[in-house]
């Protein structure tokens, strides 16, 4: 309306205000049909919250939807991001969010939402990335029909709630794009999903510790060839790592810490792209391997709290960007002067944890020194 000014008005012969009317009233009525279905919505979703965190004082139904905080549209002004995490958001998410045709992103992390999370929202035919993490969802997520056509989601972030049930899976089998799946710190059970590997061939995160879920590694994860990171860590897993596991060359963070898992470490070295190697508080056995000096890029290395044995191979001076070390309550044995920690310039020296080395391990090893504040010396008797 700004474009015509008072004097504009007198100023333009009568054809050419007529065009401008026209052209005017097809723009408006483009712009309205689309924004009212998208506004209204968008207005769905906030009566479904009972604390809006002041949501309404932007959401007005007056206002253009594209500027309401939040809110992110495209050139043919649909909503294409809900931002809104963090906003002491309460009540329950509305499937109408799933009205939104042009939706890629949504993330309401870190808010204090209950109830389920829609299907219509999983099942997307747009949606790229969901990140719900930190909210008190419960329920679980449902079985998709079969003739659900591939979904374009990418990264699905429902950690920190209070979901429960298994993983379906047919989701797996229509989310041919997944990446990322974080399902930590909720209540899952059942076992781990293996299908996202076979039909997802991008999928890279799979990070599904504090849960509930039992029965073994599963074989299929070998299938992961992308897969960067597992981390399946303080569940009720059992069984022996699978060979095939060793196979999955693009690993670069295994953490599977507190559970029932066992084996040794022989085939570990075939990883060499591993920064994280976390295997605490299980039931392996054997030796750290003289292979290990293979995993030139391990930084983190735990395997307290097993029943590990033997010596620390001299190999683990290869390993030269460790920072963490931490053997502690196993039966280790023998002389640490074989490792040459000179050589691990990165490694935290952290007295009381090789204190605790010593007293958690077998009795005629190690003491740590530190002589200097720059270098840890140790010596052996
Ligand atoms: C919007 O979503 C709701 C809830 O899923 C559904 O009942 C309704 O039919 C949808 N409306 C439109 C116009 O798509
Ligand atoms: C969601 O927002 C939070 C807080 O801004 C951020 O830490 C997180 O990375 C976002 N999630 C995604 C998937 O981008
Ligand atoms: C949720 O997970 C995604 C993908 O792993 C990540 O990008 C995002 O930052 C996570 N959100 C939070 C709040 O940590
Ligand atoms: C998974 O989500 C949690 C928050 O619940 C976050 O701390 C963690 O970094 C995420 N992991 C990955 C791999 O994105
Ligand atoms: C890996 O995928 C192939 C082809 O999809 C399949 O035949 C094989 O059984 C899978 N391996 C495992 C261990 O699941
Ligand atoms: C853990 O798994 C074992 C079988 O491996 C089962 O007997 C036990 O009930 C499970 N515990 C929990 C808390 O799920
Ligand atoms: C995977 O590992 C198994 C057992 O170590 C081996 O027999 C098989 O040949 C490997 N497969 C590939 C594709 O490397
Ligand atoms: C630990 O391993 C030793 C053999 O190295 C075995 O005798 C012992 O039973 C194991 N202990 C546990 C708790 O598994
Ligand atoms: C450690 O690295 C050195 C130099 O790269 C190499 O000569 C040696 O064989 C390696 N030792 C082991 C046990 O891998
Ligand atoms: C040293 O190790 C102890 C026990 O593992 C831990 O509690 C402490 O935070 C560590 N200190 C540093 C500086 O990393």
């Amino acid at each position: 309306m700004q474009l015509l000014s008072r004097s504009s008005w007198i100023r333009f012969p009568i054809p050419f205000f007529g065009l401008v009317i026209v052209l005017l009233v097809s723009l408006a009525s483009h712009t309205s049909s689309s924004t009212e279905h998208e506004k209204s919505s968008l207005l769905q979703f906030l009566a479904g919250l009972s604390r809006d965190g002041g949501l309404t004082v932007s959401w007005q139904h007056n206002t253009d939807c594209c500027t309401w905080k939040g809110i992110t549209c495209n050139q043919d002004r649909k909503v294409t991001d809900v931002l809104l995490a963090s906003q002491g958001l309460e009540g329950f998410i509305s499937p109408f969010l799933g009205n939104l045709t042009g939706l890629l992103h949504i993330n309401l992390s870190r808010n204090s939402l209950s109830g389920g999370l829609p299907l219509k929202l999983v099942s997307s035919s747009s949606i790229l990335v969901i990140d719900v993490s930190f909210n008190r969802l419960t329920g679980g997520l449902s079985e998709l029909p079969s003739s659900t056509p591939p979904q374009p989601l990418q990264v699905l972030n429902i950690s920190s709630n209070l979901f429960t049930g298994r993983f379906p899976s047919t989701i797996w089998e229509v989310m041919k794009s997944l990446v990322s799946l974080n399902a930590s710190t909720n209540s899952f059970t059942g076992q781990i999903p293996t299908t996202p590997c076979v039909t997802a061939p991008s999928f890279a995160v799979l990070e599904l510790s504090f849960n509930q879920l039992s029965g073994n590694i599963p074989q299929g994860l070998s299938n992961c060839s992308m897969l960067k990171l597992l981390s399946v860590g303080y569940n009720n897993l059992s069984g022996y790592l699978p060979d095939e596991l060793f196979n999955v060359s693009s690993l670069e963070h295994l953490s599977l810490h507190s559970n029932w898992l066992e084996g040794d470490l022989n085939g570990i070295s075939k990883l060499t792209n591993l920064v994280t190697l976390d295997l605490g508080g299980n039931e392996f056995i054997g030796n750290i391997p003289e292979s290990i000096g293979d995993l030139k890029r391990l930084e983190e290395l735990h395997l307290d709290h097993n029943n590990m044995s033997g010596e620390l191979p001299t190999a683990l001076s290869n390993c030269t960007n460790l920072v963490t070390i931490d053997l502690k309550s196993n039966h280790f044995s023998g002389k640490l002067t074989k490792v040459n920690f000179i050589s691990l310039p990165k490694l935290k020296k952290n007295r009381s944890s090789f204190q605790r080395l010593h007293r958690h391990n077998s009795r005629k090893h190690i003491l740590l020194q530190q002589a200097d504040c720059t270098k840890a010396i140790l010596q052996s008797f």
